[in-house]
Order: C-alpha cells, then sequence, then structure tokens
C-alpha cells in the first residue's frame, strides 16, 4: 500500500514542475504528470501547494550540556519542533568532553537521540586532540558513518582548541575524505575583550556583541582556511554572519580551495539593536557569534552570499535556553548561555524574506535549506523529490500570513528571537519517511521514531595544498 501525493508543484534545487509523487515505504518509487492509484494506495491532495523536500538543518544543539546548563531541546521536542517547520533532518553535534574517547561521546548522544522523532546525524566535535585521536577520527567515519568533525576556535577554556589541535584536526580529516566545521571567532581575543569589559563595569548583555566584533571572527574565519588549506582539507564554516568572513571565504574558494560557508536566519534578519530590549530581553539573543550592526556592510554581503552561490547553506544553530536559564547572566553578560531556537523557523523565514521578498528563486530556497547540507555531508537520500531519495516531503502552502511566535512554536524555548515576524504561507504538512507527520495544525510522531543515519566519506575530499 502506497501513498501519491497528487497535483502539487515540485520544487527540487534545479527545477519546479507540477507532478504526482508516489512513496511506497519509507522511499519515492514514481513522479509523474498523473499517477494512477493502486488498489490500497492512499492519496495526499497537494494542488495548491508546494512539494519541497524535507530540509536538512546542518546546525542543531538538543540536549547540549553548555555553560553550566542544558540546551532546553532535547532530541524529542528539537526534531518534533523541526518537523513543524518543515525540517525532517537534523545534524547535530556530538560533543566529545576533554580527555573522553570520541566513540564514548558517540555512544553517549545515541543514548540521548533515541528518541528522536525525525532522522538525524551528529558531526563528531573534537575538543582534546591526543595521540590516538587519528585514529579514532578514523573509526568514527569507517566504523559509526560520521563524517565530519567540528572544532571552536572559541569558548576558551571549554571547548576551544587551540592552533595546534585544529593542524591536527585539519591534517587527519583531509587524510580520511571527512568535512572539518569550524566555529570561527579568535577566542583568546574574545577571552580579554570580555575581561576588559566587565572590569569596567560593562556587564548587561548588550556587551556580548562588544566583545566579539567582526574582526575576530573575520580573523579567525581566514586562519581556519589557510590551515584547512595548508593540508588540503574540506572546511565549512558554520554560522557566518560578517562581511570579513564572507572575504575569508571568498578568497578561499577563489583560489580553488575547496569549502563551504553556512549562515543562519538571525544574521540575515536581525541587528544588534535586540541586545538593550528591557528586563534582560537582550539576552535572548545572546549567541556566538554576535548579531551585528546594520549599516556596515554585513547583511548585504550575507545576502550577496545567499544570492550568489558563495554562501553554500543555511543552518539554524538551534540552540534555545530558557529565559530562567539566561538569567544565570545577570550581572556578567558572559555567563548568559549562548544559544537561541530556531529549527522551526527556517523554511518560512526564508520563504517570506528570501522568495517572496525577490532575493532568491523557489529553488534556490531548496538548495540551500535541503540539497546542499545534504550534499555536503552525505546525507544521500536526504535533501531532493527524486525517485529513490526517502520520502521525507513538506507540502507548503504560500496562501496566508501568519507571525512567528514563542506562544505558537512547538520547542521547549519560552522566548523567540523571531517572535512577532510575519511569515507569508504555511507548512500545510510534513511527511517523514512515508508518514503524515504534521498535518499543519497537530504532530503525528511516535517518540523514537526518528533513525541516525549512517554516512560514507566524500570521493571529493581534497582541496588545493598550500
Ligand atoms: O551561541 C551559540 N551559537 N550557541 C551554540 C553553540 C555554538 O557556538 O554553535
Ligand atoms: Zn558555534
Ligand atoms: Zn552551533
Amino acid at each position: 500500500m502506497g501513498l501519491i501525493v497528487k497535483g502539487g508543484e515540485v520544487v527540487t534545487a534545479a527545477e519546479r514542475f507540477f507532478a504526482d509523487v508516489r512513496i511506497d515505504g519509507g522511499t519515492i518509487t514514481d513522479l509523474g504528470a498523473k499517477l494512477d492509484p493502486r488498489t490500497g494506495d492512499e492519496t495526499l491532495d497537494a494542488s495548491g501547494h508546494l512539494v519541497l523536500p524535507g530540509f536538512v538543518d546542518p546546525h542543531v544543539h538538543m540536549e547540549l550540556p553548555f555553560m553550566g546548563t542544558v540546551s532546553a531541546d532535547d532530541f524529542e521536542t528539537g526534531t518534533a519542533s523541526g518537523i513543524a517547520g518543515g525540517t525532517t533532518t537534523i545534524i547535530d553535534f556530538c560533543i566529545q568532553t576533554p580527555g573522553q574517547p570520541l566513540t564514548s561521546a558517540i555512544t553517549q548522544w545515541h543514548a540521548k537521540s533515541a528518541k528522536a522523532v525525525g532522522d538525524y546525524s551528529y558531526h563528531m566535535a573534537i575538543t582534546d586532540f591526543g595521540p590516538n585521536t587519528p585514529n579514532e577520527m578514523r573509526e568514527v567515519v569507517q566504523k559509526h558513518g560520521i563524517t565530519s568533525f567540528k572544532v571552536f576556535m572559541a569558548y576558551k577554556g571549554a571547548l576551544m582548541v587551540d592552533d595546534g589541535q585544529l593542524y591536527q584536526v585539519m591534517k587527519t580529516a583531509a587524510e580520511i575524505g571527512a568535512v572539518v566545521t569550524v566555529h570561527a571567532e579568535n577566542g583568546d581575543a574574545v577571552f580579554h575583550l570580555q575581561r576588559e569589559l566587565l572590569a569596567a563595569g560593562n556587564t548587561g548583555p548588550e556587551y556580548h556583541p562588544v566583545s566579539r566584533p567582526s574582526t575576530v571572527e573575520g580573523e579567525a574565519t581566514e586562519r581556519a582556511l589557510m590551515m584547512a588549506r595548508l593540508h588540503g582539507a574540506t572546511a565549512y564554516i558554520v554560522h557566518m554572519t560578517c562581511k570579513e568572513s564572507m572575504h575569508a571565504l571568498e578568497r578561499a574558494k577563489l583560489s580553488g580551495q575547496h569549502c563551504y560557508g553556512e549562515t543562519c536566519p538571525q544574521y540575515l534578519l536581525l541587528d544588534d539593536s535586540v541586545f538593550t530590549k528591557p528586563d534582560f530581553g537582550g539576552s535572548a539573543y545572546v549567541m556566538s557569534p554576535p548579531i551585528r550592526p546594520r549599516g556596515v556592510g554585513h547583511h548585504e554581503a550575507l545576502w550577496a552570499g545567499i544570492q550568489n552561490g558563495l554562501l553554500d547553506s543555511v543552518g539554524t544553530d538551534h540552540c534555545p535556553f530558557t529565559h530562567a536559564q539566561k538569567l544565570a547572566g545577570q550581572g556578567d553578560f558572559t555567563k548568559i548561555p549562548n544559544g537561541a531556537a530556531g529549527v522551526e523557523d527556517r523554511l518560512q523565514l526564508l520563504y517570506t524574506y528570501g522568495v517572496q521578498a525577490g532575493h532568491i528563486s523557489l529553488e534556490r530556497m531548496v538548495e540551500l535549506g535541503a540539497t546542499a547540507p545534504a550534499r555536503i555531508f552525505g546525507l544521500t537520500g536526504k535533501g531532493s523529490v527524486a525517485v529513490g531519495k526517502d520520502a521525507d516531503l513538506v507540502l507548503y502552502s504560500p496562501e496566508g500570513k501568519s507571525t512567528r511566535s514563542a506562544k505558537t512554536h512547538h520547542s521547549r524555548a519560552d522566548r523567540s528571537i523571531f517572535e512577532g515576524f510575519e511569515v507569508q504561507g504555511r507548512v500545510a504538512k510534513t511527511i517523514v519517511n512515508g508518514r503524515v507527520a504534521y498535518d499543519g495544525q497537530q504532530l503525528m510522531v511516535t517518540r523514537g521514531s526518528g533513525r541516525f543515519i549512517t554516512r560514507k566519506p566524500s570521493h571529493f575530499a581534497a582541496g588545493v595544498k598550500a
């Protein structure tokens, strides 16, 4: 017994066309102008709707132990929130505790993610490079199907790696064909800026962006890309926010380097005026790198990158903390847990402020939010509407307007950084693994139904060597 999604307009990264989509089990088995149901088939009317691939979020943090607390969504609530927003696959970050074998961290993450309701993978974050780490990295790729790593160049005293460790991660990743995702900020510079600001009595959330200016992001992006270039490693710079880092990415790409850049909706749509909201309201927006000032070229550079292909993907960096959790940083902005919710907002925001506003085509939206993240990270069954792909689909109705709000989103976050943003259209249905998991109002998901998706290293891992 199959399911036929009838009469919608299919959108891929390459084209748009009217077609029925046939699903058998969890796989797309046919696309055609008019597919006839077989006995026992169900049909789903998609007329008037866009039929998009389930979106892939390459950057989320569910249940992340961070800055003395744990991010508020677990794998169940976080993936459910994603599904309500049209995201059917996430890539979380499995974080090594210093000294911990990488495989032990993977075991911990598998225990947490067993309750996911959407599919998932991890990037393996290395926080402590020891003599056996190269062997462990090989094992992570070959035995665990995790083909991307993560390094934090910031968060000194916690997750941050130094240049020696960055060097070694890039070297090993190049040898084994893995991608290295990078949080690019100069953590030492941030540390000193923070100390200086606090010493001068500047303690509120509005000093968070002052402590992390775009120059520290630009410098670290350049360094990360050069270190990748030294070894011929493939680097993927996460959550890019500013013109300095965009210039570094442009230089690397123009020199023939194989590398990628990601941004997130908050960096495209918000500006640093949010940090002065009353009643410690600015704390909701505290994330790193910070949201940038308008009028100095950052937003323009990011939108240009979205349009012209310099940027490869849009993730969310979903990492929510409640207001009660954020209060830990009252009187000291460096103690405000960094992060915010976003996994449910991305598609509607990209549709409204990207496609409807005339910045990008529907096809480009699909590429940024689904096809490219799936391709870059080797999620071969995800990211497009095509025969043989996993049956993860979004039926998007372009009709009607609504407002993003913490009152209606499914995340545990009690604030939304997109509160009050008007959006055009809505996710009318999300199909996960061949079943309707969200009908536009209600989630119909079973705890634990999400699957860990193993990946294979890219055949194209080598970039340009120094
Ligand atoms: O502030 C952020 N971005 N929190 C999550 C951790 C990270 O740096 O991605
Ligand atoms: Zn980060
Ligand atoms: Zn992140």
